[in-house]
């Protein structure tokens, strides 16, 4: 069933309390790094401010483990929020639930912001304790989802307190899902969906269910190589996911019997060792030296993907197709990258790992979509129900 939205309730004058997913890098002296996370929220607080609600912002930042930490302290993030919206007062309370917080929220006024601290330096928060989420609740008028990163979290910050105001989704929420599930459940066709990673284990809900809606499905990767060891091919030193051999086998059975075309790589570049200085070269898929291992798809392999993925009319990508930090094994992946780039139909990029290639890589501005989640990217894959979604109210 559809949830409701802030475009459904009235916001005017109201506490509105918004869970993003501010959880951003910062470099060694705290400065944000990547500041996608705070713009990829700004929609739905612009939108808050503009229709004079108190916005009041909560996140994690990094896994503290339940403890204060200075060093995930959101108050960079609020600098950065601060320089992006230079009309609008944003105030940083010290703690979440604290003094701090009530004392900021009862002086804020309508059209300012108010971003709590961190919400994991209380352990109350990944255990949704209900008084935590009570606290945080007890704060506001309405709770707005909008942190698509973490909605695969039951948290108290992200699904307990639905349980005592009104919840409904902020629009990254409504953007993420309406992309990638359009492109799930309605896909324009051909559906080509590109997988890599290294672990097969990692991958099997994602497979399985992308295997019962798309026409092609891509493997590369570190998976590739587990693949290979299902066929009968000797793969030397390359990475083994061994309890997921016979997984591999039952999921290439899978594929041919519902008629999904896929393909695995057909050329793998092999190197003595796990380096970027490693002496490597490029060999058949069947042909793996023993002693050498696959750090990358090889040239044929990025032809027959390309080839595929420029007749697709939707592509989703997850995971990259080799050890790209390391620039002698990139070249597989920025190949994919390139060819989704050049891709005319609709193209979403997963979260995680192939985000952060897709962007390092220079190709961010030629997809469709890129994913502000992960692990919440890949579980909506999955076809789980997402705790931060199934919270919400319905329409
Ligand atoms: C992410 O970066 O994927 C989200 O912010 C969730 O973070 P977590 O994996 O620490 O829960």
């Amino acid at each position: 069933m559809a949830k409701k939205t802030i475009e459904d309730v009235n916001v005017e004058g109201k506490k509105v309390l918004v869970r993003v997913d501010f959880n951003v890098p910062l470099t060694e002296d705290g400065v944000v790094s990547d500041d996608k996370r705070i713009v990829a929220a700004l929609p739905t607080i612009r939108y808050l401010l503009e229709h004079n609600a108190k916005v009041i912002l909560c996140s994690h930042l990094g896994r503290p483990k339940g403890k204060v930490d200075p060093k995930y302290s959101l108050e960079p993030v609020g600098q950065r929020l601060a320089e992006l919206l230079p009309d609008t007062r944003v105030w940083f309370a010290t703690d979440t639930i604290g003094e701090s917080a009530k004392a900021a929220i009862e002086d804020m006024k309508e059209g300012e912001i108010v971003l709590l601290e961190n919400t994991r330096f209380h352990p109350e928060e990944e255990a949704n304790d209900p008084a935590f989420a009570k606290a945080l609740a007890s704060m506001a008028d309405l709770f707005v989802s909008d942190a698509f990163g973490t909605v695969h979290r039951a948290h108290a910050s992200t699904a307990g307190v639905a349980d005592y105001i009104p919840a409904v989704a902020g629009f990254l929420i409504g953007k993420e899902l309406g992309v990638m599930g359009e492109a799930l459940e309605n896909p324009v066709r051909p559906f080509v969906a590109i997988l890599g990673g290294a672990k097969v284990a990692d991958k099997i809900g994602v497979i399985k269910n992308l295997l019962q809606k798309c026409d092609s499905l891509i493997i590369g990767g570190g998976m590739a190589y587990t693949f290979f060891k299902a066929m009968g091919y000797e793969i030397g030193t390359s990475l083994l996911d061994e309890n997921s051999i016979d997984l591999a086998k039952e999921l290439m059975t899978e594929a041919r019997v519902r008629g999904v075309n896929l393909l695995l790589p057909v050329d793998t570049v092999v190197a003595t060792e796990y380096a970027a200085d490693a002496e490597h070269k490029t060999v058949p898929a069947n042909a793996i030296p023993s002693g050498w291992m696959g750090l990358d798809i090889g040239e044929k392999s990025c032809e027959l993907f390309r080839k595929t993925i420029l007749q697709a009319k939707t592509v989703i990508w997850n995971g990259p197709m080799g050890v790209f930090e390391f620039p002698a094994f990139a070249e597989g992946t920025k190949k994919v990258a390139a060819a989704c780039a050049d891709c005319e139909g609709t193209t979403i990029i997963g979260g995680g790992d192939s985000a952060s290639a897709v962007k390092k890589l220079g190709f961010a501005d030629r997809m469709t979509h890129i994913s502000t989640g992960g692990g919440a990217s890949l579980e909506f894959l999955e076809g789980k129900t997402l705790p931060g979604v199934a919270v919400l109210n319905d329409k």
